[in-house]
């Protein structure tokens, strides 16, 4: 297991420490035990003494965060395919796996191997289908083949870091990838408001966020809460995706909306749910992405949809992350061609 370092406890902040116990053990008996703020204003994070400066990602033009504070909602599987939609359109990208604990972007574009160091020490991007990129995944160790039947098993190894570590981790998969020129950084962000996305809105600019959010209302909160943190760190949100909006019979085409929540009742459909809480936050609905199997296989087998059916006529799947990613382009002033 990889552990981070043990922090020792400096001996002036051992009376510090009593203090702030007795101050939290007198508040146990109030309704408010742990004395968190309730009200007030929001922590800032920017200008305060001792923080980085917000900066350019070196030969990066622009920089866009794919995020959600909802887990598996299909970050990744967005990510990388508004990323492979640039890419196939001559637009030189990159993805950056930001997802410390589990880097998904090895896997879903299947690549593997420690990145070489280039002779500024800087991580060499590993690339597939046109597409640099870069993960944490490819940095911890390997698991090694079975020497019978030639498979890789899967990693047991759990990342256990506490919070200096990934700021650390993070700042270097920032600071010291050589990316080359790149028109558009594409982040794929772990779910969570915490440390990793903290790290990255005080230490680089972001030009345009992607909010992606499955139809239930219990996603759509954590989505709209991800919202609130990019506007506090003042990072225009480009807009949110609808993933597995509704499943396409693959025999009959009927669509069926199965994780719809309030969206199906009243008159108005768009009443309620992710469009409507678009209109109600100023933020543009980019579109919607199909509930389907293939979409899930293909970013199994390492070669995602946007490649998978780049020759497929007519491919619906693959034609909603192209709309999506055509219009993240036109925001950012990518060309797209
Ligand atoms: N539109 C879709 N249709 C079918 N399966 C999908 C779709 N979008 C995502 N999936 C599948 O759902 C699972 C979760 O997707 P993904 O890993 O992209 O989510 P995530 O939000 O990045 O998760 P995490 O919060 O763990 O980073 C994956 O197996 C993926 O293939
Ligand atoms: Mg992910």
């Amino acid at each position: 297991m990889i552990i981070a370092n043990q922090f020792r406890v400096p001996a002036g902040c051992v009376a510090h420490l009593r203090r702030a116990f007795s101050s939290t053990s007198r508040t146990l008996s109030h309704d408010n035990p742990l004395g968190l703020p309730r009200s007030g204003t929001p922590p800032s994070f920017r200008s305060r003494r001792g923080l980085p400066e917000k900066r350019k990602i070196r030969d990066v033009k622009k920089v866009v965060a794919v995020s959600s504070a909802k887990g598996g909602v299909g970050k990744s599987t967005v990510a990388v395919n508004l990323a492979l939609s640039f890419a196939r359109r001559g637009i030189r990208t990159g993805i950056l796996d930001t997802d410390i604990f589990g880097p998904s972007i090895p896997t879903l574009l299947n690549l593997s191997g420690e990145p070489r160091l280039d002779e500024n020490n800087c991580l060499v991007p590993l690339t597939n289908y046109g597409l640099k990129s870069m993960s944490m995944g490819y940095l911890l160790p390997q698991t090694q083949a079975d020497s019978e039947t030639g498979e890789v098993p899967m990693d047991t190894t759990p990342i256990s870091w506490r919070g200096l570590m990934v700021t650390k981790a993070m700042h270097q998969l920032l600071h010291s990838v050589s990316w080359g020129p790149l028109d558009v950084l594409v982040l794929d962000l772990p779910p969570g408001t915490g440390d990793v996305q903290l790290t990255i809105n005080q230490e680089i600019i972001i030009d345009g966020s992607v909010i992606v959010t499955t139809p239930q209302d219990i996603a759509l909160r954590d989505a709209v809460r991800g919202f609130g943190m990019f506007q506090r760190m003042e990072v225009p949100v480009l807009g949110m995706v609808r993933n597995m909006a509704y499943f396409a019979c693959p025999n009959c085409g009927h669509q069926t909306r199965i994780f719809s929540h309030g969206e199906g009742h009243g008159s108005n459909c768009e009443d309620h749910g992710v469009v409507a809480e678009c209109k109600r936050l100023g933020v543009d609905f980019l579109g919607d992405i199909p509930l389907d199997a293939q979409v899930c296989e293909d970013a199994d087998r390492g070669m995602p949809t946007v490649v998978a059916e780049e020759s497929v006529e007519r491919s619906a799947r693959r034609q909603a992350f192209l709309s999506v990613a055509e219009q993240v382009a036109r925001k950012i002033g990518l060309e797209w061609k």
